[in-house]
């Protein structure tokens, strides 16, 4: 009989320390999310020195949280896999360095995981029956992307963007509003009060021959749209900025995700980042794949923000398939990673 594999996955990529223990990839035992988000909200948005002090002092006991939530001790555990990028340096070092020390001083190996990759994952914890190949749409903090999974490890850049990532913009968009960090959280519940009756002019797009993604167009508009209406007196209603900026920041990567998926012959398409989170695009995306026959994908809310488990998931999938299984003297945090 095949033996279970049981994956103890770290994440500090960002402002979350996560620990978490995944059997085979697609059961959670544990997901402990030690949140920062009360800490930075003070600055309006993440501080990575501050970020750094935190995984270390909250990465021990997450540790402890997530193997006695998980009723398994780590010579249960078969390998142990981490974020090693992109994210931010000092984060990163943080989860690394334990990873690293943990691997030397139990013996298991030691799986280096994408933290983009990682996000694909969540799905396969939310849809035991999901198999590659699928398009799938990563929307996150850093990225905005298309990408064909082929196989569990292996994946084709289908498009991405020239300027700034959508959770940027959500995020930039909200402290211009007046809105605390986590900005697209924020966003969206405004939205649902608001009506998007406005149309902010952005630059003529590029005519729609790849697809690529652009954010900072819109970011500028709404910006200067803030911006002009104060210098005139004029009141604005933030919901209806809010539910105007949701709608088109969404229909771009609505159009351009059924758009790929039609000319290279998808019947699933996969949501992964926490972007993906946003019920908006969830609800439209659902929409319009229903018009072209296919399915969509996206993790539970918990699933799609940064966490562990997505992590040890991807890590079952690279250490069965032997990908990715580094040195622990070796393994060094990257703050930027191709995608
Ligand atoms: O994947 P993630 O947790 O961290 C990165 O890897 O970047 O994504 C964080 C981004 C932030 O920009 C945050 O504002 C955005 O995801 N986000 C949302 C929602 N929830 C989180 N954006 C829009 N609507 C949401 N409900
Ligand atoms: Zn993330």
């Amino acid at each position: 009989m095949k033996k279970d594999v049981y994956i103890l996955g770290i994440e500090s990529s960002c402002d979350d320390t996560g620990v978490a223990v995944v059997k085979n990839g697609r059961e959670v035992l544990s997901n402990v999310v030690a949140s920062q988000i009360d800490i930075h909200k003070l600055y309006g948005g993440v501080v990575p020195e501050i970020a750094s002090r935190n995984h270390v002092m909250n990465i021990d006991g997450a540790l402890a949280e997530a193997l006695e939530k998980a009723n398994i001790t780590l010579d249960d555990i078969d390998a142990i896999a981490v974020t090693y990028g992109a994210g931010l340096l000092g984060a990163l070092i943080v989860g690394v360095n334990f990873a690293k020390a943990l691997a030397y001083a139990t013996g298991k190996p030691l799986v280096a995981v994408n933290h983009i990759e990682g996000h694909v994952c969540a799905n396969y914890i939310a849809y035991k029956e999901l198999e590659p190949p699928f398009l799938c749409l990563i929307v996150s903090g850093g990225h905005t992307a298309l990408v064909e999974q082929t196989d569990y490890i292996h994946k084709r850049l289908v498009g991405t963007t020239t300027d700034d990532a959508i959770g940027e913009a959500f995020d930039k968009v909200a402290r211009e509003c007046g809105l605390e960090y986590p900005g697209g959280p924020n966003i969206q519940k405004q939205a649902a009060m608001g009506e998007a009756n406005i149309h902010f002019v952005t630059k003529p797009h590029e005519k729609h021959t790849n697809f690529n993604f652009s954010y900072s167009g819109l970011k500028t508009a709404v910006i200067n749209y803030l911006h002009n209406a104060e210098q005139r007196g004029e009141t604005v209603i933030i919901p209806d900025v809010c539910a105007s900026f949701q709608k088109e920041a969404v229909e771009q990567v609505v159009t351009k995700t059924i758009d790929a998926c039609k000319m290279l012959g998808y019947d699933k398409i996969v949501l992964a980042g926490g972007v993906s989170a946003n019920l908006a695009l969830r609800e439209t995306m659902k929409r319009e794949a229903e018009k072209i026959g296919a399915d969509v994908f996206c993790p539970h809310i918990s699933l799609c923000t940064d966490n562990a488990a997505m992590i040890a998931s991807r890590g079952y999938f690279n250490f069965v398939n032997n990908h990715m299984i580094v040195d622990p003297k070796h393994l060094e945090p990257k703050s930027t990673l191709p995608l």
